[in-house]
């Protein structure tokens, strides 16, 4: 089978990537065997492939979480698929390897049904970033009447955790952009209004957010981190709550959480996965299936995804770079 690797012989640049061509990986009790027709491109990838450049240790050299496609084969203790089944995943690293590849092994628990309404790309673009959005707002207990600002969001993450907050009804909802093509991804593709759009850039950045929500917020979602968290620290209101995917507040930020009595959760998409015990790991296809339930119930729009061109190592180098230029609104796929 094919895949997209980084590039273990070479020495000079730790972090190039090349095509190889690998024995298929044998099946492993509870795994099923997926040949993939999509996949998407999260930041995590980019993060480890640096890492590599500090040394840090591969759980694979093949990188990549998210993945659509067809059940090839089934080990024999697995009852909850069979060949030809349309499946999604978010194979964390707990499969044969990453996604950029023909075929990945993938313990069945991190695997669910395809929505049936999405495309491959589509459907590829959900895992990570959909069930990030989802445990997000889970977590940040948040509901119709919650005020909530959203750090970045246009990108994967953002987006989904605007679709999820309007399908509950939320309607005090300021989130950033800083770009023109992500101020109008968020006004065409996700019908956010205008003036619940602010550039974190612009100095009175901070007051205008405030001004606009007619005060400090219930729930602020920091997906930038730096900076940002702590401007989060300072936007939530008394009794509130700062949700961060990206980072741990500093001290002086967490003297503001205590002024305010605001809580703080740190949301690890990865974490069930980390457990021993496999029943843990059905947590993932519970939110997978809850996110498969509401597409195809027509309450949420497909996702704004951009195919940035067929399974090769030219599309993985350019959808990297387009992840560290910031350039992405929505989701980056490469189709098989
Ligand atoms: N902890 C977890 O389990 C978990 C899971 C998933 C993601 N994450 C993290 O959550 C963050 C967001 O992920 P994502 O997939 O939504 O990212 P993404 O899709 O790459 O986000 C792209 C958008 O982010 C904005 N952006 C890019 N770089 C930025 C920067 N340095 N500062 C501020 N805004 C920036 C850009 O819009 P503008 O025009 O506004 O700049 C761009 O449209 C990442 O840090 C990711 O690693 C964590």
């Amino acid at each position: 089978m094919k895949a997209v690797s980084l590039d273990l012989s070479s020495k000079e640049d730790r972090s190039r990537l090349c095509e190889v061509d690998l024995p298929v990986p044998p099946l492993r009790s509870g795994e099923v065997r997926v040949r993939t027709k999509a996949v998407s491109f999260n930041p995590i990838d980019v993060q480890i492939r640096r890492s590599r450049l500090e040394d840090k240790p591969l759980w694979s050299p093949i990188l990549g979480r998210d993945l659509a496609g067809v059940v090839e084969a089934v080990a024999a203790d697995v009852t909850a698929f069979r060949p030809g089944d349309e499946v999604f995943s978010n194979v964390c690293n707990r499969s044969s390897s990453g996604t950029y590849a023909e075929l990945v092994n993938i313990p069945h628990e991190l695997a669910a049904k395809k929505p049936s309404s999405l495309n491959w790309q589509e459907a590829a673009a959900l895992p990570v970033a959909g069930t990030t959005a989802m445990l997000a707002l889970d977590r940040a207990a948040a509901s119709a009447s919650t005020s909530l600002f959203i750090a970045r969001g246009a990108g994967g993450v953002g987006s989904f955790a605007i679709v999820l907050a309007q399908r509950m009804g939320l309607r005090r909802l300021i989130v950033t952009a800083r770009r023109e093509d992500s101020r109008r991804h968020l006004i065409d593709a996700l019908r956010v209004p205008p003036d619940q759009i602010l550039d974190s850039n612009y100095s009175a950045f901070f007051d205008m957010a405030v001004a606009r929500n007619e005060g400090l917020f219930d729930v602020t979602l920091d997906l930038v981190g730096g900076r940002m968290l702590s401007t989060c620290c300072r936007l939530v209101a008394v009794d509130g709550r700062v949700v961060s995917a990206t980072e741990f507040p500093s001290v002086d930020d967490g003297e503001f959480l205590f002024e305010r009595n605001a809580s703080f959760c740190a949301i690890g998409a990865h974490a069930h996965s980390l457990s021993e015990d496999r029943r843990a790991w059905a947590t993932y296809r519970a939110r997978l299936d809850e996110l498969a339930r509401c597409f195809d119930g027509g309450e949420l729009p497909p996702p704004r995804v951009t195919v940035v061109g067929p399974f090769s190592v030219h599309t993985v180098e350019r959808a990297h770079a387009l992840l560290e230029q910031g350039a992405v609104q929505g989701k980056l796929t490469m189709v098989f």
